[in-house]
């Protein structure tokens, strides 16, 4: 059944929301309700706002590619919550165990996105993380921004009802013809290219910032920026700097771009091939916990700390597993860097690949050796692993460990 005329069964409207939200009508179509609930609170303006935003979405969905129904349902649900008073948002936040950060305490009415997001989830009943996600973070964006949270951003934007008033609405609109990436770039450079212009900074709203820039430099990295070829395995390389948890689920294997300062390790194995860092979890193994192991055994070294900077979402074509307890065919290896102690030798198992050589040495000099041994891939890899801990180093520091993407820190500093 199309989403759009799917009814939820029952809705149950928690105590503290019904003032605000009507008793729903069984059978009633969902857009009705939405429409109904806004005037009910004499928010006729957002309703037609939202059916804007459900319009553009629509219309943007067609053009890249995105599902048009999770679009539309995107742009009636999203500023649902809006009906609950600024004064109410953080009380319920809080009751509702939404993760929250300063800026939504001081600007209470950021918190409209993940409140219209619980309402969708827990009232409605809606459960498409996609138009979960995109509701979450329409106003601000975030670290893990997929197609449809991009679409709904722009769409809301270029749907404001004093949108022809700011100037860089007419430049969104240009762009987002051509690239969403570009029309967000707009707006955040709009928004954060000049101090003072917001009254708080959200930190999701930094993070999107970052990632569209490592994505950026990402693309100009050709061998990283298409597919991989591992044995049986296609690698898809995404810059990121936080998992979804069904992604975590799925993480098999661990890599790294160690450093000590600003240089890098590389491993060299007996047969001269310099390789990559890291490797295969063991069974129940944690993933920090397999990547001290790896250190050890690599590098006779000591893992110090690991900051995501993307994954590489793997595909196997081998009719079974390599290892039993590996997930298969699809299965994700985290890529970070970070910073680790040499203070021994590599320890060798003698079921593992044998190392021969560990070398401390500049970017300049890693990436020479592994294009020079036809390894563009880690090449580029090490040059990915690098740029983002330039990043980190520029003083662009994010304040929401949520979105950090620090899964280790061990007990001494970098
Ligand atoms: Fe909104
Ligand atoms: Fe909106």
């Amino acid at each position: 059944m199309s989403l759009l005329v799917w009814k939820p069964n029952q809705v149950i409207i928690p105590d503290e929301l019904k003032a605000y939200l009507p008793v729903y009508e069984a059978g009633e179509a969902i857009h009705t309700y939405i429409e109904r609930a806004f005037d009910h609170n004499g928010q006729r303006d957002t309703w037609l706002h939202s059916q804007a935003v459900a319009e553009q979405a629509q219309h943007l969905a067609r053009q890249y590619g995105a599902n048009e129904e999770l679009s539309i349902l995107a742009g009636w649900l999203h500023d649902l919550s809006t009906v609950i008073p600024d004064t109410e948002k953080w009380t319920l936040a809080c009751q509702y165990g939404l993760a929250t950060v300063e800026a939504e305490r001081q600007v209470p009415f950021l918190l409209h996105q993940r409140l219209s997001a619980w309402i969708a989830q827990h009232v409605l009943g809606y459960k498409q993380w996609e138009l979960l996600h995109a509701i979450e973070c329409h106003t601000t964006l975030r670290g893990d921004l997929e197609l449809l949270d991009k679409l709904l951003f722009v769409a809301d934007k270029l749907s404001w009802a004093d949108s022809d008033a700011a100037p860089y609405i007419a430049a969104m609109r240009k762009e987002a013809e051509v690239s969403l990436e570009q029309a967000i770039h707009v707006y955040i450079e709009a928004m954060l290219g000049e101090p003072g212009k917001l009254a708080v900074i959200h930190p999701w709203l930094e993070a999107a910032r970052y990632i569209l820039a490592a994505e950026e430099y990402w693309r100009s990295l050709p061998a990283l920026a298409a597919p991989i070829h591992w044995g049986p395995v296609t690698a898809h390389f995404q810059p990121r700097r936080i998992l979804r948890p069904d992604q975590q689920a799925l993480v098999s294997n661990v890599s790294i771009v160690p450093m000590v300062g600003d240089q890098l390790v590389m491993i060299r194995l007996t047969d001269g091939r310099w390789e990559l860092p890291g490797g295969t979890l063991e069974p129940q193994e944690a993933p920090m916990d397999g990547l001290q192991r790896e250190v050890a055994e690599e590098m006779g070294g000591t893992l110090l700390n690991y900051h995501l900077f993307g994954y590489f979402a793997c595909e196997s074509s081998a009719p079974i597993a390599y290892r039993p307890h590996i997930p298969h065919p699809h299965f994700i290896r985290m890529a970070g860097y970070g910073q680790v102690k040499l203070d021994g030798k590599p320890l060798n198992p003698a079921d593992g690949e044998q190392i021969e050589t560990v070398d401390i040495v500049t970017i300049e000099q890693a990436e020479q050796r592994f294009r020079s041994t036809g390894r563009d891939d880690l090449a580029d890899f090490y040059r990915m692993g690098y740029y983002a801990w330039q990043q980190s180093q520029s003083g662009e520091a994010f304040t929401d460990t949520e979105e950090t993407g620090l899964l280790y820190s061990g007990s001494e500093n970098e």
